[in-house]
């Protein structure tokens, strides 16, 4: 699969997952992280509006209204991840909570292998530390 492939696979998510399930993973990582305390301190303390920042990103990444580009601009995810120390150690408990989260969601197995994918490809991308 090349580059343009995988954008217009990965479009394709929002209507085959549904925004709700895309809704109840946010909602069920953000449960999670909230008592981990490797990651819940780099957080700010009213968590909603974080919530809201990756809700949006993720259902326009996956095929969904453009949102979070219009309230945001361009995601600059390196960037905007820079003040954050992303080790190896924070990347694994992201993912851990991503993976709980993907657990609970009543998506498609296919749907659930295909987000993962692109999550683990992130969050190493987005290591700085
Ligand atoms: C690897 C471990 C990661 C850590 C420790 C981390 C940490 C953070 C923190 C502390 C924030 C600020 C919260 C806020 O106020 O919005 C943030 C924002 C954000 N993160 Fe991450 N993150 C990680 C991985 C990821 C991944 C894998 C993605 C995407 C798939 C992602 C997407 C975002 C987005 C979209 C925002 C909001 C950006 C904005 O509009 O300001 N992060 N992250």
């Amino acid at each position: 699969m090349d580059v343009k492939e995988y954008l217009a696979k990965a479009s394709s998510y929002y209507d085959k997952v549904g925004e709700e399930n895309f809704k109840k993973l946010i909602d069920d990582f953000y449960d999670s992280l909230s008592s981990d305390p490797l990651l819940r301190d780099m957080y700010p303390e009213d968590l909603e509006p974080a919530k809201e920042r990756l809700f949006l990103f993720i259902i326009q990444y996956f095929g969904g209204p453009q949102t979070y580009s219009e309230r945001r601009g361009h995601p600059r995810l390196r960037a905007r991840h820079v003040h954050f120390p992303v080790t190896e150690e924070a990347r694994k408990h992201w993912i851990g909570h991503m993976a709980y989260a993907l657990e609970q969601n009543p998506m498609d197995d296919e749907s659930k292998e295909f987000l993962m994918g692109y999550f683990d490809h992130t969050a190493r991308f987005l290591k700085n530390r």
